[in-house]
């Protein structure tokens, strides 16, 4: 047992159900490799990778150590016209790693700032080429890219927009791609959806005129909004018309990269090769917050090289960007994967991860499990009249039968860390099978 606060009123919790949660805390003291602790002292099975960013498990002694190190002989250091060796090796890792040339890495600390950062590098990278008026930005309904303006302006969840009127006006949204009448319980990538992509073309260009758009930005797999794994083809046909028409294609990684769905990034799992990923999450292990933008040669160079020489080209960065902490544990999170190889693990675990989830389709109310590499998305019948609740009352049950799995309006979503074994699969399903069979029990 761990002594609880004496008041939990002073933290106003992110994305969270406040007043509830101070009724009823859930709280976590501990965590190694596939499991956490709970200030009861109880072992909780995680599910979901934390956040979707444990992806090499917990305190994985490489990255503690990495991290202590580095805490004791350089704290921090200026991230303005200084630099340390490390953030220069981070860089240097993340280029390799990436498909095609994108082999600039610009840092930041979120995967919010990442996509702020992405969609201000497409702004002066049209600018610095004399295209200044591509300013229109094009996200897709449901997608989540964070929570800062330029994220929730392109992002697609309505709860997330409604509250914040002020967003960046230049936004359109293309269609989602969810439709349970054609893809109820696929396996891995949909047949059906690629001609979505279609509106682009059709719809979007034509009204806004190509020669205003800047950019368009998507998740490879939409992960917060529950799940919507990317149709076969949709992305590729994307890749064309952005080609066509001189549109950068920003991939959203921030879930999707080291290893969740693909050899590494969503981009390679669908051959896809994007003008500038944002990853985050997983970068570190989620152990010191860090996020990244990895850009084509051709954007670095287009707004380096346009500017005088020895002048700041690009006005952007943060106090933390490349931070020492970060890099030490983004280092050792790259040797762990690597050493490990935990993304052709996941790989190769993803048949079996599929057999298991897609199991849940007999289960009461669930009307899709879909799934790519170790994402599953447990789509459940709303309650009448109360939606989110039977989702939200599976979480609980599971919680309090140890097992950490996340929702998302009455989706569930399931991303466990890599390292999982596959009697952990088993468990995983087997505990989240009774929690649904128990709030089955309530109409
Ligand atoms: C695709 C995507 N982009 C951006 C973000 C925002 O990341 P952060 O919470 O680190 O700001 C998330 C978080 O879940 C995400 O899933």
């Amino acid at each position: 047992m761990t002594a609880r606060p004496a008041s939990l009123q002073s933290f106003w919790m992110p994305f969270t159900a406040n007043r509830a949660f101070k009724q009823s805390p859930r709280m976590l003291v501990a965590a190694k490799d596939m499991h956490y602790t709970t200030d009861d002292g109880r072992q909780v099975l995680d599910g979901t990778a934390g956040l979707w960013c444990v992806n090499a498990g917990h305190c994985r002694p490489k990255i503690v150590e990495a991290v202590q190190k580095q805490v004791a002989t350089m704290d921090y250091s200026p991230a303005f016209q200084l630099g340390h060796p490390d953030a220069f090796r981070v860089a240097e890792r993340l280029a390799a790693l990436a498909p095609g040339d994108l082999d600039h890495v610009f840092y930041c600390n979120s995967g919010s700032e990442g996509v702020d950062t992405a969609l201000k590098i497409a702004l002066a990278y049209h600018r610095a080429r004399g295209e200044g008026q591509r300013n229109v930005l094009i996200g897709r309904e449901r997608g989540y890219h964070g929570a800062g303006f330029g994220g929730i302006s392109v992002g697609g969840i309505p709860a997330n927009r409604k509250a914040f009127g002020n967003m960046l006006f230049r936004v359109d949204h293309l269609a989602h791609t969810h439709n349970l009448k054609e893809n109820a319980f696929s396996r891995g990538q949909p047949a059906w959806g690629a001609h979505l992509a279609d509106e682009l073309e059709q719809r979007i260009i034509p009204l806004h005129d190509a020669s205003n758009i800047a950019a368009v930005i998507v998740e490879p797999l939409a992960g917060s909004t529950g799940v919507l794994v990317p149709p076969k083809g949709y992305l590729e046909r994307l890749r064309q018309i952005c080609d066509k028409y001189g549109l950068l294609l920003i991939f959203d990684e921030v879930i999707t990269g080291f290893g969740r769905i693909g050899p590494c990034f969503g981009a390679d799992a669908v051959g896809v090769v994007p003008d500038m990923m944002i990853v985050a999450k997983g970068l570190t292990n989620g152990t010191v917050p860090m996020g990244a933008v990895i850009a084509r040669r051709g954007i670095y160079d287009a707004v380096v090289n346009n500017a005088p020489q020895g002048t700041i080209e690009l006005f952007h960065g943060y106090t933390y960007s490349g931070h020492p902490l970060a890099t030490a544990a983004a280092l050792a999170s790259l040797d762990t994967f690597e050493e490990e190889g935990l993304f052709q693990r996941a790989e190769e675990l993803a048949p079996y991860f599929e057999e298991a989830v897609q199991s849940l389709r007999e289960m009461p109310n669930v009307i899709d499990v879909r799934n790519m590499g170790l994402v599953a998305g447990i789509e459940l019948e709303p309650r009448p009249g109360a939606p989110t609740a039977r989702a939200f009352e599976t979480f609980l049950k599971c919680y309090e039968n140890g097992l950490l799995i996340r929702t998302t309006g009455d989706i569930i979503a399931l991303s466990p860390p890599l390292i999982i074994s596959k009697a952990q699969i088993d468990e995983l399903v087997g505990k989240l099978g009774d929690a649904l069979r128990e709030v089955g029990r309530n109409p």
